[in-house]
């Protein structure tokens, strides 16, 4: 990782992330967790002030080390207690059927080997547990998906390593997930970046 991914990119990632249209669907889609809840790609911590009282304690993983530095005052200002476990979701150091339900936002887009980590995280999960999600991908419209497939070179260089193009919903139901809820729309701002898939995802 270069000076720009390791500390331009999370600093960059915090500003546009925390704008009041991503805030507004962070409180949404954190809304009925309880528990113990696993969050991937914790980031700068942008979910925290959203977290229910019902949550017991949140896990998070994350590679991005400056990301910890950002968020440390929004885990210090919390309710819930925080505590980091991992770095790659992909390879989570948990036992099977131990977590309640788990947190991601914005992430399934970047982390490399994203079907292995959706299995490790259908794993963690306890029968019945529930993936909360809000992610950008491929859109159902050919023409948008077609800017998405050759956009995405270059958004994997520029934006460290996320794809535009990947589906979402497919990925996660390949995992063994039951979808319970799942809204499709776009962000306001160009249509290959903002093609979204919010929901739930149950461990049947
Ligand atoms: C676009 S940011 C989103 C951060 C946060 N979830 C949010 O909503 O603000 C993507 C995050 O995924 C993290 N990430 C990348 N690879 C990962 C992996 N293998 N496992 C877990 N997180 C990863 C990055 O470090 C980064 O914090």
């Amino acid at each position: 990782m270069g000076f720009y991914s390791d500390q331009i990119l999370p600093r960059f990632t915090n500003l546009t992330l925390g704008g009041r249209a991503f805030t507004k669907i962070r409180r949404r889609v954190a809304s009925g967790l309880s528990g113990d809840v696993l969050e991937i790609g914790f980031g700068s911590g942008l979910n925290v002030p959203h977290y229910p009282s019902s949550v017991k304690r949140v896990l998070a993983v994350d590679p991005a080390t400056v990301g910890r530095k950002l968020a440390a005052h929004r885990v210090a200002a919390s309710l819930v207690p925080v505590e980091y476990v991992g770095l790659d979701a992909a390879s989570l150091p948990l036992d099977s059927a131990s977590i309640d339900h788990v947190l991601i936002t914005w992430t399934m887009c970047t982390i490399p080997d994203v079907e292995r980590a959706l299995k490790e995280i259908h794993r963690v999960l306890r029968p019945g547990g529930e993936l909360h999600f809000v992610e950008h991908g491929l859109s159902s419209d050919p023409q948008v998906a077609k800017w998405q497939n050759r956009l995405t070179p270059f958004q994997r260089r520029w934006a460290g390593g996320c794809h535009l193009n990947r589906p979402i919903d497919q990925l996660i139901e390949q995992a063994g997930f039951t979808l319970s809820r799942i809204d499709n729309y776009y962000m306001k701002g160009p249509k290959p970046m903002g093609y979204m898939f919010e929901g739930l995802a149950t461990k049947t």
